[in-house]
């Protein structure tokens, strides 16, 4: 059992579980993505998908208590991270060392996108999460929500914090899980690329249509 709390007391264990919590989050992710892309096909199919969804009652309990271990796990052991690197660096980096393999640019901006995703996941359960649905469905909050252009700015540059996070997450838990070898790693760094570009745009193809079209 010792083990375990040595693990997990060093950085490297607080790193594993970034890593471990975050693809957990990042599966959520694409299946929710997929799952309101069906507002592009309109009122009747985005319905039927959350009606759909809807009929999993227990499965929905069990998903939303696992997101939120998840995500006190993640937050917290982030917290702890940057505040102990903070205490740690007693000279600040002031340009990336050469030779490093480490891209120190996009690792900077984790913890100010993890806070503005904090923010947002709040918003974003008042919206839709705990909604009042007795005399509209899911289809006309999310459209009434969008009609608002605050609203559609503020989730564009959520959905962004979002897609930014998730790529350089998705790069850095390779690292975290020890599968770093030298020959696929431009490999990884490109589908990292395009894996933040997909959930960045997808998300924010949402608010700007349905901003556009109401
Ligand atoms: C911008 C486009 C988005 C739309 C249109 C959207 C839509 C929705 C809707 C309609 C629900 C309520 C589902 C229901 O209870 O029937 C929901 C829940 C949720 N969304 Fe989103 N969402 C978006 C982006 C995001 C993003 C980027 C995240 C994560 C960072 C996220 C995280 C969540 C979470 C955690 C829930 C609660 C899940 C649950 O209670 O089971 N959403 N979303």
């Amino acid at each position: 059992m010792n083990w375990v709390v040595e693990t997990f007391s060093a950085s490297v264990g607080k790193k594993l579980l970034m890593a471990v919590t975050g693809l957990g989050f990042i599966g959520f992710i694409i299946v929710h993505l997929l799952g309101n892309l069906t507002l592009f096909a309109g009122r009747e199919a985005f319905t039927a998908y959350v009606e759909k969804l809807h009929e999993y009652e227990l499965l929905i309990i069990v998903a939303e208590v696992g997101l939120f271990l998840l995500a006190v796990i993640h937050v917290a052991t982030g917290f702890i991270l940057f505040f102990s690197n903070r205490s740690a660096r007693t000279v600040r980096y002031a340009v990336k060392k050469s030779g490093s393999r480490r891209i120190v640019g996009p690792s900077i901006i984790m913890p100010y996108t993890g806070v503005v995703i904090l923010v947002f996941v709040f918003l974003h359960l008042w919206n839709f999460s705990f909604a009042d649905l007795t005399d509209r469905t899911m289809y006309d909050v999310v459209t009434a929500t969008f009609s608002s252009a605050i609203y559609v700015a503020i989730y564009v540059v959520a959905v962004a914090a979002v897609g930014l996070h998730v790529q350089h997450g998705f790069w850095s838990l390779f690292q975290s899980l020890g599968l770093n070898h030298d020959k696929y790693m431009p490999a990884l760094q490109t589908l990292s690329i395009a894996l933040g570009v997909v959930v960045g745009v997808g998300f924010a193809l949402i608010p700007v249509y349905i901003g556009l079209s109401v």
